[in-house]
């Protein structure tokens, strides 16, 4: 297939486009680069900058490469910035988005996967969460998700635009040219290995009272070429039904403690860690049921081992570190 990726130069897009194209589809990358990165783009795929607002430009994309499905992750995605600034989440995660579907439509363009979240259930009612429980979100991020999913069934309804919706879990982990690269950091696992390296003084806990094993917050961490490979089976159902999916790894989840505990065993270093007070809005505990694209698409976790996503996280921040300090050696 010929695939448009929006998002296609940020942490998980470059990973979903080396999974597109290792899947023989042309692929071509469309991204604003207001926070990705172009070096990120793999070499075989077709690179666009531009914004998701621009409609005429992304009707010229679709008509010039005969694109026929598209892969939707340009997003804002800073839970606590959606809070102090909602506009720009609504403008970008949803107003932007409906240019995008329309856009499609006008050019007969009529798949899409989109990247959901995990946020848009809340505070869940029980765990593991499936696909069919309550929708809740506590915070614009999530709002602007669930708005476009109802955007998608919608558009369903009057155009005949099929989706695949993924409802994300934890991202994280790298590939070997890829990996997580946001401005601020904010996910648990690149925070730890800064303090690793002795980039950042310490790692946060945001309270250890939770009725969890060892007190901190569960989360379900999905390695990033995992996830990328849902993305191209979730383009194969595409033909004949819309649907919404979980990606998570599901089982028990690693807690704070576990993901410091393994982040000092994969990279030999003490890594400090300070008790702060819970943050408003963390859920103990967060797991995804990942049945339904287990037993629908036939997705199966390879990577879900704590040590296993953490080391691939930790060689690509090195092997980045490294060429950094030789680029700027000359
Ligand atoms: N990282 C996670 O764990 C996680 C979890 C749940 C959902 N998601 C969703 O997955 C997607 C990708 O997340 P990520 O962590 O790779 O984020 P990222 O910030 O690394 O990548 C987003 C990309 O979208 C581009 N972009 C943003 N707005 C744009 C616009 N208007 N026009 C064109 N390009 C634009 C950015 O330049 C960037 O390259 C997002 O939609 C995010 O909400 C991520």
């Amino acid at each position: 297939m010929r695939i448009l990726v929006t998002g296609g130069a940020g942490y998980i897009g470059s990973v979903v486009v080396e999974e597109t194209l290792r899947a023989g589809h042309e692929t071509i990358v469309y991204d604003s680069l207001v926070k990705g990165h172009r070096e990120m783009v793999a070499p075989d795929a077709t690179f666009v900058e531009g914004d998701l607002h621009d409609r005429p430009l992304l009707e010229k994309v679709f008509r010039e490469h005969s694109v026929e499905a598209v892969i939707h992750m340009a997003a804002f995605s800073l839970v606590g910035e959606s809070v102090t600034a909602p506009g720009k989440y609504y403008a970008n995660n949803v107003t932007a988005g409906l240019s995008l579907v329309d856009a499609m439509c006008a050019c007969d363009v009529s798949k899409i996967v989109f990247s959901s979240t995990a946020a848009v259930y809340g505070e869940p009612e029980k765990q593991p969460i499936e696909e069919s429980d309550r929708t809740a979100p506590t915070n614009p991020y999530g709002d602007t998700k669930l708005a476009f999913e109802h955007a998608l069934k919608a558009y369903e309804g009057a155009y005949g635009l099929q989706y695949a919706s993924l409802r994300y879990f934890n991202a994280a982990g790298a590939s070997e040219r890829c990996g997580e690269l946001h401005d601020p950091e904010t996910h648990l696992i690149p925070i730890v290995l800064q303090a690793a390296a002795g980039e950042r003084p310490q790692v946060e806990i945001y309270g250890d009272d939770y009725p969890t094993g060892d007190g901190t917050c569960v989360r379900d961490y999905i390695h990033v070429i995992d996830l990328a490979r849902a993305h191209v089976k979730a383009l194969e159902i595409l033909d004949d039904r819309s649907a919404i999916f979980n990606l998570g790894c599901g089982g028990d989840g690693y807690s704070v403690r576990q993901v410091i505990d393994a982040a000092e065993r994969v990279t030999g270093k003490e890594i400090p860690f300070r008790i702060s007070p819970r943050r408003p809005g963390d859920p103990a505990v967060l797991i995804a049921s990942s049945e339904k694209i287990k037993t629908e698409l036939g997705w199966e976790p390879e990577l879900q081992d704590s040590d296993t996503i953490i080391e691939s996280a930790w060689k690509w921040m090195r092997n980045r570190r490294d060429s950094d300090r030789a680029a700027s050696s000359f």
